[in-house]
């Protein structure tokens, strides 16, 4: 069993706990500006490490989703409305050009450098797609985190920046609450 897996089973009943529920009430809010600019009627979107489904509410009904978690147990928490898929975010088995927008909330602070997953996400969306994703910045709570059994990651606002940057994305929106930047990109 993954720490994913074992996570699973109270994920969801732990962000309705105070003050956590605070802290992934602006997160969310956060999430749902960064979705309102994105001019998208008709869209097929993947949301990676899609986890228990969180974001899925506040996507437009008119897009398909598809969603995609290295933890089965996290995706079978969530409602069978959607196709899930268990996937690792580094072995993306998609066609090249396949997605208007790509989601990873709650991702990035996993992984001990983001660089191969943009390259994924470069392949796998289409021109003029819009990724949303997160990362955690460093601060005293964020290593904190660390306690809580997985290794978070900090990343540096530059080093991202020239991620995304180098694997073909601009920043449009950007957000930021206690845990996690929130940021939209445009493929160019
Ligand atoms: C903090 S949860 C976020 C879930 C959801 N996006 C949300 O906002 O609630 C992190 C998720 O990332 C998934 N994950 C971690 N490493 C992954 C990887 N390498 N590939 C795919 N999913 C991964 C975990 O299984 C977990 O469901």
């Amino acid at each position: 069993m993954t720490f994913w897996d074992f996570r699973a089973f109270f994920y969801d009943r732990t962000r309705k706990v105070f003050p956590i529920n605070l802290i992934f009430k602006v997160e969310t809010q956060n999430i749902t500006l960064l979705l309102s600019s994105i001019n998208k009627k008709e869209a097929t979107v993947l949301d990676v490490a899609s986890g228990t489904g969180a974001i899925i509410p506040l996507l437009s009904t008119n897009w398909k989703t598809l969603r995609i978690d290295s933890s089965f147990s996290m995706l079978k928490k969530a409602s069978k409305k959607h196709s899930a898929v268990v996937a690792d975010c580094n072995r993306l088995p998609f066609k090249p050009a396949s997605f208007d927008i790509i989601t990873a909330v709650g991702l990035v602070e996993y992984l001990k450098s983001p660089h191969s997953l943009f390259k994924h996400f470069q392949n796998v969306s289409k021109s003029g797609a819009k990724v949303i994703f997160t990362y955690a910045q460093f601060n005293c709570l964020n290593i904190l985190r660390n306690l809580l059994g997985h290794r978070v990651y900090t990343h540096e606002s530059k080093k991202i920046e020239q991620i995304y940057n180098q694997t073909g994305f601009i920043k449009e929106v950007q957000r930021k609450s206690l845990l996690q930047t929130q940021v939209l990109l445009k493929k160019v």
